[in-house]
């Protein structure tokens, strides 16, 4: 009789697969510039590199404030042409979900989801998996968030998300800036 018998050899076997499984996926986010997507973008704490440019059409500068439910980004100001950028991973639950604040001179205030699982991570989505996530802000008035491809193919273009989410979005800023003149108060 051998000391570990068959199923037990399976178990750990399927134990230690699935580990490094994990452990290469968390190995991934360190990776500086790659390919826009990779075939295991999509796995569970998947590194994530979020760039935002600001291709306003008027040439303003950018206010970007971005927010999880655990990070809150803060307020980044960007000149036009310019980008900003920050990398997390993909939760275990993949529920991971950065919703961003944009206002600029003559732009108004918006909101969008700058990154979410349904849209950016889904491996037989609508649109091609992200590990670099590149968006270029304003640059259409119809469809002005844009996710480009470092290969110059055509984007993938969408509305703000005011009219489900803006309001929420907004009213977190509002707290959020309540809160910070009582404390400074
Ligand atoms: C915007 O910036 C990129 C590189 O960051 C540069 O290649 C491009 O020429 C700039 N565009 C304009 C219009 O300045």
């Amino acid at each position: 009789m051998a000391f570990i018998s068959k199923p037990h050899f399976i178990l750990l076997f399927t134990i230690f697969s699935t580990l490094i499984l994990f452990v290469s996926a968390l190995d991934l986010s360190d990776v500086p510039a790659e390919a826009p997507s990779g075939p295991n973008g999509f796995l569970p704490l998947a590194g994530k590199h979020v760039v935002i440019r600001n291709t306003v059409r008027n040439k303003q500068s950018l206010n970007v404030h971005c927010r999880s439910s655990e990070d809150d980004l803060g307020l980044q100001h960007l000149p036009w042409n310019g980008t900003w950028d920050f990398r997390f991973h993909v939760n275990l639950w993949k529920n991971t979900r950065f919703r961003c604040h944009f206002t600029w001179y003559g732009g108004g205030s918006h909101c969008f989801d700058i990154f979410k699982v349904s849209r950016d991570d889904k491996e037989f989505g609508h649109i091609p998996v992200c590990k670099e996530c590149i968006w270029e802000v304003g640059k259409h008035d119809k469809l002005p968030m844009c996710r480009i491809l470092r290969d110059g193919s055509v984007p993938y273009c969408f509305h703000w998300d005011d009219r489900s989410s803006g309001k929420q979005c907004r009213l977190l800023s509002s707290i959020n800036v309540i809160i910070k003149i009582v404390l400074i108060k």
